[in-house]
Order: structure tokens, then sequence, then C-alpha cells
């Protein structure tokens, strides 16, 4: 099975199930949700850092459904990104990025994001901003590879209540 034999194609509400599941896998050790129930120690308010993260699927759906591109394998849910539009500013966001651990490492975390600029471009848009953990230097790498330039780093804290 090769990255070539994959194709990206727009998200359907019937990939929200396998999408969900592919975010809680894939973002073990490399989330903020799970740094903070770390350093907190879980589970906050009956809840898992899992279940936190695969909000965020819904967060995404809701804000632009039609801006979420799937990584296809023969039907199979492989990969995903989803992108965020600020159409003033001109700015293209991407909230989320994951591909499955067996298919890591052959380009289709950056094909997923050469197809969210593409994107981006056509809907007219100035700019493109993306985000990861200092922890994640898969991330790092892949951005700046991708054209990022590094503009900022954020330091997060939490307490308990
Ligand atoms: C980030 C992610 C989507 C990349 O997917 P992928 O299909 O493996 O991506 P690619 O194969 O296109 O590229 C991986 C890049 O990471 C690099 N890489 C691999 N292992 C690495 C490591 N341990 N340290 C640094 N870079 C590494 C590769 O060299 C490649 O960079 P290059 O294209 O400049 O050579 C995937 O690792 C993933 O789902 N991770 C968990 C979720 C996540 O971190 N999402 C992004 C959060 S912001």
């Amino acid at each position: 099975m090769t990255a070539a034999a994959i194709h990206i194609r727009p998200y359907q509400p019937t990939d929200y199930v396998a999408i969900k599941e592919l975010t809680v896998t894939a973002f073990a050790g490399v989330t903020l949700e799970q740094n903070v129930e770390q350093a907190l120690g879980g589970p906050l308010h009956g809840h898992d850092w899992q279940w936190r993260k695969a909000r965020h699927v819904d967060e995404d759906v809701a804000t632009n459904a039609a801006g979420i591109f799937v990584a296809d394998d023969d039907g199979k849910v492989v990969g995903y990104i989803s992108t965020a539009i600020d159409r003033a500013a001109g700015k293209g966001r991407i909230p989320n990025l994951a591909v499955a651990a067996e298919l890591r490492g052959r380009g289709l975390g950056r094909l997923l994001i050469e197809h969210a600029l593409a994107y981006f471009r056509a809907e007219g848009l100035s700019y493109a901003v993306i985000e990861t953990m200092a922890q994640n230097a898969i991330g790092q790498q892949l951005y700046t590879s991708c054209g990022f330039v590094e503009v900022a780093r954020q330091v997060h804290f939490a307490q308990r209540l």
C-alpha cells in the first residue's frame, strides 16, 4: 500500500466516526488536552483527554465542513486535514491534521497540507497559519518543510479549581 494509491477527497458526514477515532489515536503524545490531563491528573470534569480532543472534530465540522479533506485508501479514512477561513482577514487556518500511524512518513501529511493550501488559494485568501506543540518534532519539521515560517511560541498554563 503506497501513498500514491490513496486519494484526497472532501469530507462526508459518513467519515465523522472514523475521523474522531483517528483523532484520538493519532494525537496521543502531541495534544494540549493530554498535557493538561497529565499536569493536573485526570479525568477532568468526568472526561479524559480523548473525549476532549475528539470534540475538536465537532468544532471543525461546525466551523467549515466543506474545508475538511480526507485521505481515502479504498474507502478507509487514513488521514484528514481541517481548515477554517477568515475571509475578511484573508486568513486560512489549519486546526487539525492527522495521518494513521501505519502510513506515516510517506508524504501523506505533506499532500494534505498542500491540498489545504490550494483550497485556501482557490478561496482567494492571502496567508495561512498552523500551530504545533513544541514537543511535536514531526509537526515542526513538516510545516517548515511545507513553507511555513515560525512566528511565535506560546506557553500554556492550567490549574484545578
Ligand atoms: C504530523 C503527521 C500528520 C505527518 O504525517 P506524515 O504522513 O507522516 O507526513 P509526511 O510523510 O508528509 O512528512 C513527515 C515529515 O516529518 C519528518 N519526520 C519524521 N519523523 C521525524 C522525527 N522523529 N523528527 C523530526 N521530523 C520527522 C519527515 O522527514 C517528514 O519531513 P520532510 O517531508 O521534510 O522530509 C503525522 O505524523 C501525525 O498524524 N501525527 C500525529 C498528529 C499530529 O501531530 N498532527 C499535527 C499536529 S499540529
